[in-house]
């Protein structure tokens, strides 16, 4: 069975069918720029032209950068401010006459890797952490999911562990790759003394990079790199979005 996926990240919103049994996309992606300020009207009306693109009639999973509970968005780190509240899900539902399922982005991300990437078959606590314009957590025990964790936003050294560790920090900040890994380090030290996870698996679009940070990360744990690397959040989206398909 085909579901499009939909990615809906700061920079751009990115979409494909995706074949759940698989987990490939069955068409080329396509991409349109996230327009700003990125309020609910004009995003939902972005992802209805990104539907349309693909002519698709059927369930759609889509992506949020935020804590998404029953469809409802209830936070915006990175996203605007109006979003908090906003039945996301249901306008989508409205614009594009489909039935959809809105997800926490690192949730879908998460999802993805562990059905057919790097925790697959994995038991125990894995713990998946995006890194790009936020810090984004999914953790899963015996392969189940506890959504919404969020814990990119615990206190380290009086910050928001975001603030430190998302790999946009090291862009706007034009740190060195030792100085950051640092800062990821002591996040996922402080997520190991917590959870005491079994995988640790790193996302977001710097994972293609992970041999310039990878090997000066320290933890018990085992660190491996997410395999489905972008498009992590459009997989996972379509995956959860089975609940919706009839
Ligand atoms: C948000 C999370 C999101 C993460 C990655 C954080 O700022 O609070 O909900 O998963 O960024 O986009």
């Amino acid at each position: 069975m085909n579901i499009l996926g939909i990615d809906i990240g700061g920079s751009g919103i990115k979409g494909a069918p995706v074949d759940i049994e698989t987990g490939r996309l069955v068409s080329q992606r396509h991409r349109i720029p996230t327009p700003k300020p990125a309020t609910p009207p004009v995003v939902v009306e972005a992802v209805g032209r990104l539907v349309e693109h693909f002519g698709w009639k059927g369930p759609i999973g889509c992506t949020f950068p935020a804590i998404v509970k029953a469809g409802v968005v209830h936070s915006a780190a990175n996203v605007d401010k109006s979003w908090i509240g906003t039945d996301g899900q249901g306008l989508l539902e409205e614009r594009t006459g489909c039935p959809v399922l809105l997800i926490n982005d690192a949730d879908a991300a998460g999802l993805a890797e562990m059905s057919f990437g790097a925790g697959e078959g994995r038991k125990g606590v894995v713990i998946m952490l995006t890194l790009g314009t936020g810090l984004g957590s999914a953790v899963f025990i015996d392969g189940r999911l506890v959504p919404n964790t969020e814990f990119g936003h615990i206190e380290i050294r009086g910050k928001n562990a975001e603030e430190r560790a998302a790999s946009r920090i090291r862009k706007e900040k034009d740190l060195d790759w030792k100085t950051w890994a640092g800062h990821v380090d002591e996040f996922m030290g402080r997520m190991e003394a917590l959870l005491s996870p079994d995988l640790f698996i790193i996302g977001g679009g710097v994972s293609k990079k992970h041999h310039q940070f990878l090997h000066l990360i320290d933890t018990r744990a085992e660190v491996v790199p997410a395999k489905a690397l972008n498009e992590a959040g459009i997989i996972g989206a379509a995956l959860a979005a089975r609940s919706v398909a009839s």
